[in-house]
Parts: structure tokens; sequence; C-alpha cells
């Protein structure tokens, strides 16, 4: 995703006059050759970074929230004050200046340098050793939010995969197909777990955690204690149970490995069937069309993603694909993989000589059962995201918690929800007491179309549809009982932004 790049509107080192920016508003302009964003509240004028730290998204476009401005494409939040990355997705500070007031205009001054970050949170009892299992989106954001919250005792990462925290997502979007670099993927260079005391130690496996003896035992026979732990270990695919379903060509798609591995074996393919028409498949299938691979995509419901979206966005979704010349066996299951030929149903075979499995995944609960925390369809948590054993924290895919604005128990598979559980868990673990009650959300990428996703609705009476699904310019809110459970978009991120916003102010009260 390529974001602004020559920066544009006035020089506001020269002066702005009071006035041009309306309160709560804000205006982009420049210093020297960085984009700046000048945004006012109240008397106060704020000075600091316009381009999104995640994927360079402009934050003219976003929403001022108080002190804060939200990124309008995947709602990462900046404070105003400081330029940080106070929620992720963005996990890097923007820069920040000083800001002056004088003869009826407003100065953009000096840059103000990130000062040492002395610890935040006073806590009458920190703990000297956290152990965090797993190395993914909750895990990795986590260990980022102890070191800057100051937190000074031991970090130790155990994380079953071979590569260090990645961003996941890319995995079945441009990654997958060959649009952006190997240096996108890692979250952060191999030297910052290093220079953060950070233990991260890959291709390391959990085998037990004893949660009155403080300590988790790990396959090679080894064991660590910890004062708090986090668990965060996400979930895994579920494999096809047909004939064939392990054959050598035979994919499925959670990890960068698993990924490059589709990768290698696209170089040679022509002909890929996806199982299964979830979000995963469909953006493997839109990856593998940018490789010019012929793509089946098989699945059992009437139209991809109808549960999620409804059946107008749906229809949506199916038309897009065909576009892009994907072809559709919908309500059709494969029932065996025979060498070069996926058997549907119906008796029709499709050629590949690949097949990605996308139908869904489970949540890596063993390790919580086995250590005898409560676990309900995922493991449970209370507002605060400890399990039921007090030291023991449980955030991302396996993290079943209490929704503040929906008022149900929810597990959730998003990238920004677990990365923001990891969040508040570190900040919990070193005794901040904080809710998690940020609204869950999601987006996903099909070709050059986003479709973004605030709350959650398993099943509405009915969806208000706003705009024009087919021209690409829409808002549907999904509504039970007159209430808006969630919202789908298509390039209306303010209106994501202001949905996402009216929840929360919902679900606080
Ligand atoms: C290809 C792909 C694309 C996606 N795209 C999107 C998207 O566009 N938007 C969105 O919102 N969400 C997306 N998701 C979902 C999102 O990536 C997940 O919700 C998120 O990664 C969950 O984070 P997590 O930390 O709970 O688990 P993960 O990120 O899966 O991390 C789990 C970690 O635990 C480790 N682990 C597991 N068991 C053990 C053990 N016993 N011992 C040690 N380590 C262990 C694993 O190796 C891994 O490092 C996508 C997922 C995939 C797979
Ligand atoms: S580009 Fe800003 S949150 Fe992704």
């Amino acid at each position: 995703m390529a974001g602004p790049s020559a920066p544009s509107g006035p020089d506001l080192t020269q002066g702005i006059p009071l006035g041009i920016v309306g309160d709560n508003g804000n205006l982009l302009g420049h210093v020297g050759d960085e984009a700046v964003l000048l945004a006012r509240r109240g008397d106060e004028y704020f000075a600091i970074g316009a381009t999104c730290t995640h994927y360079s998204g402009p934050l003219a476009e976003g929403l001022m929230v108080g002190d804060t401005v939200r990124c309008p494409w995947h709602h990462a939040r900046f404070s105003l004050r400081t330029g940080e990355a106070i929620d992720a997705p963005a996990f890097n500070p923007v820069g920040c200046w000083r800001t002056e007031v004088r003869d009826g205009s407003v100065y953009v001054r000096e840059k103000i340098e990130p000062g040492f970050a002395p610890a935040r949170l006073k806590t009458q009892a920190a703990p000297d050793r956290i152990v965090i299992v797993g190395g993914g989106a909750a895990g990795f954001a986590a260990a980022e939010m102890l070191r800057r919250e100051g937190f000074a005792g031991s970090i130790t990462m155990l994380s079953s995969d071979n590569a260090p925290p990645y961003d996941r997502p890319n995995c079945s979007k441009d990654y997958l197909a060959g649009n952006a670099p190997e240096e996108w993927m890692p979250l952060r260079p191999p030297e910052f777990y290093r220079d953060n005391g950070i233990d991260l130690r890959l291709e390391t496996e959990v085998a037990s955690i004893d949660a009155r003896g403080h300590s988790v035992s790990l396959t090679d026979g080894k064991s660590l204690p910890f004062d708090k732990l986090l668990l965060a270990t996400g979930a895994e695919p579920i494999r096809l149970d047909i004939p064939g379903a392990n054959a050598p060509h035979v994919f499925v798609l959670r990890s960068l490995a698993d990924s490059r591995a589709i990768i290698e074996r696209a170089k040679a393919a022509k002909h890929a069937v996806v199982l299964g028409a979830s979000f995963i498949g469909l953006e493997a299938a839109a990856a593998l069309r940018a490789r010019e691979i012929e793509v089946h995509v098989a699945a059992p419901e009437r139209a991809p993603l109808e549960k999620v979206f409804g059946s107008e966005m749906a229809q949506f979704v199916r038309l897009l694909h065909e576009e892009h010349g994907v072809t559709f066996h919908l309500e059709q299951k494969a029932t065996a993989i025979d060498g070069a030929r996926v058997r549907l149903e119906s008796g029709q075979t499709l050629d590949a000589d690949l097949v990605i499995i996308g139908i869904g995944v489970r949540p890596r609960t063993a390790l919580a059962e086995r250590a005898g925390l409560q676990v309900d369809r995922g493991v449970s948590v209370n507002e605060y995201l400890q399990t039921s054993a007090p030291d023991i924290f449980a955030a991302g895919d396996i993290a079943r918690w209490p929704d503040a604005y929906s008022g149900s128990r929810l597990r959730i598979e998003h990238w920004v929800v677990a990365e923001r559980q990891g969040q508040t868990a570190a900040r919990n673990m070193l005794g901040a007491g904080e809710k998690f009650t940020q609204v869950p959300f999601f987006w996903s990428q099909h070709y050059d179309v986003p479709i973004n996703y605030v709350g959650h609705a398993e099943g509405w009476d009915d969806i208000a549809i706003e705009g024009d699904i087919a021209g690409r310019d829409c808002m549907l809110r999904y509504r039970r009982g007159g209430r808006v459970l969630a919202a789908a978009s298509i390039y209306r991120d303010r209106e994501s932004l202001e949905a996402e916003v009216a929840m929360e102010r919902e679900a606080v009260q």
C-alpha cells in the first residue's frame, strides 16, 4: 500500500492564521519534506507526522477523538501530544513538533525528540519474570508494550514458529501475490529483541504449564519459571479429512513458512483449487490470480462470506472475484484429492497442481486445558484478560472475553484485536487493572478493494445499506432490535471510524 508521498499543503513553519483550523479539525501541511498534521483541540494546537507508521495511511483523513487521531485504514491510534502509537496495528510513533501561537498565527517549531521513558505504571508488586507463550500478534504486542511501559524485569517469548513475529495478514495478501518484499514481513528487525532484552526463543514449543507452581515445561525437557504468564498460542488451520488431503501439493495457510511454501509451488503451478470461501481462501485466490494461475474455489456455502457480511455484500465479493477470473463451485464440498485432480460431490473434477485448504481454524487451547484453566470454546478470561489462574493472562485468537459493547462473551480471530489484547494484557500483568473495552475491528483485502468491519454480528434482523456496494462506496449496518451490532464498509473510512466511536461510547455507559 502506498501512502502520501510528496508533502502537500502549506509550510507549517511559516505560520497558519488562527481560525483556519476549526475546533477538533486538522490541516495537512509540511515541515521540510515531512508531511505534518496540524491539529486543534480547543485552544491547543498539536503537530505530528501525518503518515501512519503501519502501512502509511493518511492520518489527515482519519478521525480525531480527544487528544488522539485514528488512522482511516486500519484504525491505529496516535497521541496528538506525543506522536506515540497508542493502539495497534501501528507500533512506531510518528514525529512530534512543538507548536507556538503568536501574533494571531500558529507556528510549527522544532521537532521534539522522544526522550527516555521512565516506567509509566507504578505498581506495588511488579513481577520479575514474564513469560509469553506465542510469538504472533498478541505475544509480540505484549512484549513491545511491556518495554514501552518501562518494565525492567525479564521477558521470555517462546514461539514454536521458526520466524520472529511477522505481519501474518500479509501472508495471504501482497506477500503471497509477490507484491511485498521480504523486508515488509517482520514486525521488528532482529536487533529489536536484543536491544530490548526480549529473550525470543524460536522453534521452542511449550509442552505444559504448571499454573500453581508458576513454571512452563518445554518439549525439549527444560522448564522455565514465571511470575506472570501470557498465553497467546493463536489458532491452527483445520485440516480436511478426505483422501489425498496430505499430499505434498496440498497446503494450509497460517504461517510465513506456509505462505513461502505456496509461493514456491505457485512458481510452476498452472491450476489452483482453493477449498473454502473463507477470508483466507479468497485472499489466497486473489493472490494466485495476481500470479496468473487459474483459480477455482469450491465451498459448501451459497455465497462467499455470506454468514459474515450478508447476501448483498457476499454477492459483490463473488462478482469481484469472478471479474478477476476466479471460478466458483458453491454448495459443493470436495470429496477427494486424487493426484492433480480435486473431486467434488457433484462428481466434477478440477485440475489442481496446487490446492489450498482454507476452511477455518480452531483455537490452540490444549495447553490451557491441560493446565486446568477454565476453557469454554476458547480460554475464558475476565474483562482484564485474566484466566481462571490469576497470574496467567490470555489474549488473541484463543481468548474468549466479555465484550463490553455486545454484552456477549466473544472469541474473535482478528489481527488488531489480538494485538490490542496483547497490549492490554501487558499492562495488566504490570498491575494496571485496565478493562479490555475495545470494539473489534478487522479488514480484508480483495484485489484493490479493502473491506473494513467494526463491531461483531453473528446474526441480525436487517442490514441498512448506505451508498452503492457495486460502486465500491458503501456502509452496511447490521442491526438487531434497532441497535447497530457491526458495520462493514468499502471506501467509507471516516464513517467506519465514526461507527467505532459510537459503539465505544455506548459500551462504556
Ligand atoms: C494468512 C492470514 C491472513 C490473515 N489476515 C487477516 C486480516 O486481514 N485481518 C485480520 O483482522 N486478521 C487476519 N488474520 C487473522 C490474524 O492473523 C489472527 O487473528 C492473529 O494472528 C491472532 O493472533 P494471536 O497472537 O492470537 O495468534 P498467532 O498470531 O497465530 O500467534 C500464535 C503464536 O503461538 C505460537 N504457538 C502456538 N502453540 C505454541 C506452543 N505450544 N509453544 C510455543 N509457541 C506456540 C505460534 O507459533 C505463534 O507464534 C489472518 C490470519 C492468517 C493466517
Ligand atoms: S495504515 Fe494506519 S493502521 Fe494501517
